[in-house]
């Protein structure tokens, strides 16, 4: 599928929803497919990324049943080795964290997915886990997959994360939940917690004392829970950017996660010069919740370190579509984590913006952008990554003329709604 974004928007005004959070969605399937009962989620993300999720639980006996376009309820059960390899296609999270949920677990499982998934790291997670006393056996002695995994008796360890990644955090707190004695993780940079939170909400011993997370075992199955999960801040950041870059726009997100883990982005933007407000109306499972109002703001350009990147990590290219807009020079360092996304997105940037017009340079481990360059439209592709595409479809809703983002169906293993909700706050898009 190719997207069609007609020309340069004007005037994007609205009140949207964004989808629920992929994080929390992930999250709540697999600690529900893990608990004793039936466990109630509202307003899940319903989109690619999740299926693989769920289509590897019901592989494990586990029964997802959409009760309507709201709600899921997720039958938690002790789990049955599957009689098919799970296919966790192009999700990173679905893999991690099923390594980390088997390792412990009664039953076995091989794990493999698209040929991208197959080249980003795994032994980030299999050698933590090894040390608990994992049975991990990947292709060919690696640790790539297909991954065999033979569910075993596992033991708490103490373990000093070399990269910040809450994935690999989560993969070993799953482990952990099952193994003899407490789990002890030192993070070198707070990455989002969302697991902590909900198993904590779960009433699990999980604490964090600056920085070292201590996790206690747990001795009966979980409980089941119910879990309203909120809008998706990764997915607002798009409709965000735009608002911001477009004058006489003014947008409101309503219902939207505002982990102070996740809002590394409103943070840097906001130090850029951009009026965003937000408000925390509730908590949900120990999840801030509110709105966020966006309104048109010049810009100028800023520099960000590893530490701030970690809090956005999933926003970087929609911020370096931002930054080809701003006043001044943007630098982002120790970003070299995003080479390892659901593509290299440094350099999947910088050669789409540069076709653009863009000024943009590429560094091991991030971008420098000059800005204000005027862009125009031409033909982009998303190189099979979600959020290229979208980060590109801002970029084609600023520049004179047409841009085309080739293989922009890849939108959907987030989000499904971006063309429809876009349309609705005034962009045109074909
Ligand atoms: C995620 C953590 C991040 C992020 C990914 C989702 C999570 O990955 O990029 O989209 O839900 O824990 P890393 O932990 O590998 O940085």
């Amino acid at each position: 599928m190719e997207l069609k974004v007609t020309g340069a928007a004007k005037n994007l005004r609205g009140t949207i929803r964004v989808p629920g959070d992929k994080s929390m969605t992930h999250r709540a399937l697999l600690l529900g497919a893990m608990a004793g009962g039936a466990s109630r989620l509202r307003g899940m993300m319903r989109a690619g990324v999740i299926d693989a999720m769920r289509d590897c639980l019901a592989a494990l006996g586990v029964e997802i049943e959409k009760i309507d376009e709201e709600e899921t309820l997720v039958h938690g059960r002790h789990w049955l080795s599957p009689d098919r390899i799970l296919d966790c296609r192009n999700s990173g999270t679905t893999m991690r964290f099923l390594m980390g949920a088997l390792a412990g677990s009664s039953v076995s499982a091989t794990l493999t997915g698209s040929p991208r998934l197959s080249q980003r790291p795994m032994d980030r997670v299999a050698e933590p886990l090894r040390r608990m006393g994992a049975q991990i056996a990947g292709h060919n002695g690696s640790d790539q997959p297909p991954l065999q995994i033979a569910g075993s008796r596992l033991r708490g360890i103490e373990y000093d994360m070399p990269v910040a990644s809450a994935q690999v955090k989560t993969a070993i707190l799953l482990a952990g939940l099952h193994a003899e004695g407490r789990t002890l993780i030192h993070e070198p940079v707070a990455s989002r917690d969302h697991s902590e939170r909900l198993l904590r909400h779960l009433g699990v011993s999980v604490t964090n004392s600056n920085g070292t997370l201590h996790l206690e075992p747990i001795q009966a199955p979980l409980p089941a829970f119910e879990f309203v999960i909120p809008g998706d801040l990764s997915a607002a950041a798009f409709m965000v950017a735009a608002a911001l870059l477009t004058p006489g726009s003014e947008i409101r997100v309503q219902n939207l996660g505002l982990n102070p883990t996740r809002t590394g982005l409103l943070n840097t933007m906001r130090r850029m010069g951009a009026t965003i407000e937000t408000s925390a109306i509730t908590e949900t499972a120990g999840e801030p919740t509110g709105e966020l109002t966006a309104t048109f703001s010049p810009l100028k350009g800023i520099e960000i370190q590893g530490e701030q990147v970690v809090s956005m990590i999933d926003e970087i290219p929609a911020l370096a579509v931002v930054a080809t807009q701003a006043h001044g020079e943007t630098k982002i360092r120790g970003a070299g984590e995003l080479r390892l996304k659901e593509s290299d997105r440094l350099s999947g940037m910088t050669a789409e913006l540069r076709k653009m017009g863009a000024q943009i340079e590429e560094h091991p481990d991030g971008l420098t952008i000059e800005g204000p360059t005027p862009l125009t439209g031409t033909r982009v592709h998303s190189h099979g990554d979600h959020r290229l595409a979208m980060a590109l479809t801002v970029a084609g809703l600023l520049a004179s003329g047409e841009t085309i983002i080739a293989d922009a169906e890849v939108i959907h293993e987030s989000y499904p709604e971006f063309v429809t909700t876009l349309r609705s706050i005034g962009a045109e898009l074909e």
